[in-house]
């Protein structure tokens, strides 16, 4: 049986303030559920954030890391740095970084590298753009983008990654892949990392849903057989959205 996991991603968003409001919120859901709970503020954040959740099961994730250990890479922030913050999770690979930030799946496995490296386990996203599933080709592309971004990679290093599938079109737009067609998809994800490594560890690979997840459409989506959590933006931020995507995640 597979935990579930729902993080939250606040992409550039939040304060000091949302995490203690949304912590005072959380408090029953995080009682009553067996998910793993990972919150993502930006990088300016994780201090304050991470000290607010010290003492509780709230895990502290990011949002993005630099693909090297350290160097002149003015603005970027490294895996060891993340590590002192008590990063637990670190999101790669998010379509916007993709879209916006010229991520290529390249970038994508040197970073899901250098995580594993540094103790912290990577959530790659993996979706496609509306004009590829319109064109059929959904299936294709996220295959080849999980295949290049965990190409390499030892089974058990792959076993501590998390797969987060986001159909581009889902995201922000109110606009959720039915059950069906993320369940589906799913299951192309797992078969392709089982051939990626063996179909033992493909079974306890954690496999995420993203993409306009809110407390109403939450229990439907984490119902699916293949959807291990969700991958949460913005209702993320939202103290009457978030608890409730946790209390339905059961385990
Ligand atoms: P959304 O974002 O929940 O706002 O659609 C999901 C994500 O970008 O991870």
């Amino acid at each position: 049986m597979r935990k579930p996991l729902i993080a939250g991603n606040w992409k550039m968003n939040g304060n000091r303030g949302l995490a203690a409001e949304m912590l005072q919120a959380m408090e029953s859901s995080l009682d009553q559920t067996s998910a793993d709970v990972v919150v993502c503020p930006p990088f300016s954040l994780l201090q304050s954030v991470g000290e607010c959740f010290e003492n509780t099961p709230v895990f502290l994730g990011a949002q993005n890391v630099h693909a090297q250990l350290s160097g002149a890479y003015t603005g970027e922030i490294s895996a060891p740095m993340l590590n002192e913050m008590d990063v637990k999770w670190c999101i790669v690979g998010h379509s916007e970084r993709r879209a916006q930030f010229s991520e290529t799946d390249a970038i994508v496995r040197q970073k899901v590298g250098i995580l594993l490296q540094n103790g912290i386990q990577p959530i790659m996203c993996v979706g496609e753009s509306l004009e590829e599933r319109e064109a059929g080709k959904h299936e294709e592309v996220v295959v080849e983008q999980l295949k290049n971004g965990l190409s390499g990679l030892a089974a058990d290093d792959q076993l501590r990654c998390t797969i987060a599938y986001e159909p581009v079109w889902a995201i922000g737009t109110g606009k959720t892949a039915t059950p069906e067609q993320a369940n589906s998809m799913h299951l192309v994800i797992r078969n392709q990392l089982a051939e990626l490594s063996t179909e033992q560890f493909a079974t306890k690979m954690r496999i995420l849903y993203g993409g306009s997840v809110n407390a109403d459409n939450a229990e439907e989506l984490l119902g699916q057989s293949e959807i291990d959590g969700a991958l949460v933006g913005g209702a993320s931020l939202k103290t009457d959205q978030f608890p409730g995507i946790i209390t339905a995640a059961k385990g």
